[in-house]
């Protein structure tokens, strides 16, 4: 596999003064230690829950924040800035409301060398304007005269106009209407067809990630715990929190039931495990080594990793 993007031992921490300590600072783990391979061509999806590290991860991925530690490597490439590009949540804080489409989409084409100016960016910008669905006359408006889907529409058509190695997408269509987010996700999958671009699709929304995901990294406070092709993820989750993620459809299931509320109960008085798994206060399947030591990465197949001292003994 050829690899565009290689992360090593990647740690973001945040600073967090503590009133409680009177005024000590401790530190917001955010990202705490990841490895990850980003492939030429393959639309890879994180998910998580809210607070899991996502938008951190994307961000650093992207240059836009400075690891506290480990490495980001571009292969061959000088920063991650001048071969991505990036689409939020919220279009509306990305998009400057003074610029019309035409100054918003042409602004990254202008950041690249020897493109050509004048007539060449107009037909450039008309022809990706078309591509993401709005026509000529939009082009000179304004971000709030269109909608929360035609504003995501022009910042598809930004990121990308200057045809990036790769986009993160981070929640692009968590603001939307259902309906409204099914095109935008239709679009993005068109877009994307088999070309050479690279996507980082960053969802909390696992079914989002499997419509549009070739591979998935499943985050669990600021740690990958598994990771997997797509069919293989839904097929034959691993670690229980990517089982947990998956069984969102509530099943009626009595033992397990209680099983979980006593784990929930015990959970807040086991929250303080420092040196083991950071999912051992809910985990079902936990053993005794969990509480001691991280868990490593375990192959379990060819592609399908997983960071779970069981699934590795079970499997031994
Ligand atoms: N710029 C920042 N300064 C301080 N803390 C931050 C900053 N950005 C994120 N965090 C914290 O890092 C953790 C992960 O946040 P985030 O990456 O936004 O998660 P997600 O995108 O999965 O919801 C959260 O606890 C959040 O409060
Ligand atoms: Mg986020």
């Amino acid at each position: 596999m050829d690899s565009i993007v290689s992360i090593r031992g990647l740690k973001k921490y945040f600073p967090v003064k503590s009133e409680a300590l009177f005024g000590k600072t401790t530190w917001n783990k955010a990202i705490d230690g990841i490895d990850l391979e980003i492939q030429r061509g393959e639309a890879l999806g994180v998910v998580g829950e809210s607070g899991s590290g996502k938008t951190t991860l994307g961000k650093l991925i992207l240059g836009l924040h400075a690891p506290t530690e480990g490495t980001i490597d571009y292969r061959g490439h000088d920063t991650g800035r001048m071969q991505s590009s990036v689409v939020f949540q919220d279009p509306f804080s990305s998009l400057n409301p003074r610029q019309t489409v035409f100054d918003i989409v042409k602004e990254p084409l202008e950041s690249v060398r020897g493109t050509r100016r004048g007539q060449g960016f107009r037909q450039t910008i008309l022809d990706i304007l078309n591509l993401v669905g709005l026509s000529e006359e939009q082009m000179f408006r304004y971000p709030h005269e269109f909608s929360g889907g035609q504003r995501q529409r022009i910042a598809i058509a930004r990121a990308i106009v200057a045809k990036p190695l790769f986009i993160v997408f981070d929640e692009p269509t968590s603001g939307l209407d259902v309906s409204v987010q099914a095109q935008i996700l239709n679009l993005l999958k068109e877009l994307k067809g088999n070309s050479d671009l690279s996507y980082v699709f960053i969802s909390h929304n696992i079914g989002v990630v499997k419509y549009i995901c070739s591979r998935i990294a499943v985050m669990y406070r600021g740690k990958i715990v598994e990771t997997s092709g797509n069919q293989e993820l839904f097929d034959n989750p691993l670690h229980p929190y990517s089982q947990h993620l998956l069984s969102a459809v509530p099943v009626i299931d009595e033992t397990r039931m209680s099983k979980i509320i006593e784990f929930e109960a015990k959970a807040a008085d086991e929250a303080a495990v420092s040196n083991g798994c950071i999912y051992y206060s809910k985990c079902p399947i936990r053993r005794d080594i969990c509480r001691e030591k991280p868990p490593q990465r375990f192959d379990a197949t060819e592609g399908h990793s997983v960071y779970c001292w069981a699934r590795e003994l079970d499997q031994r």
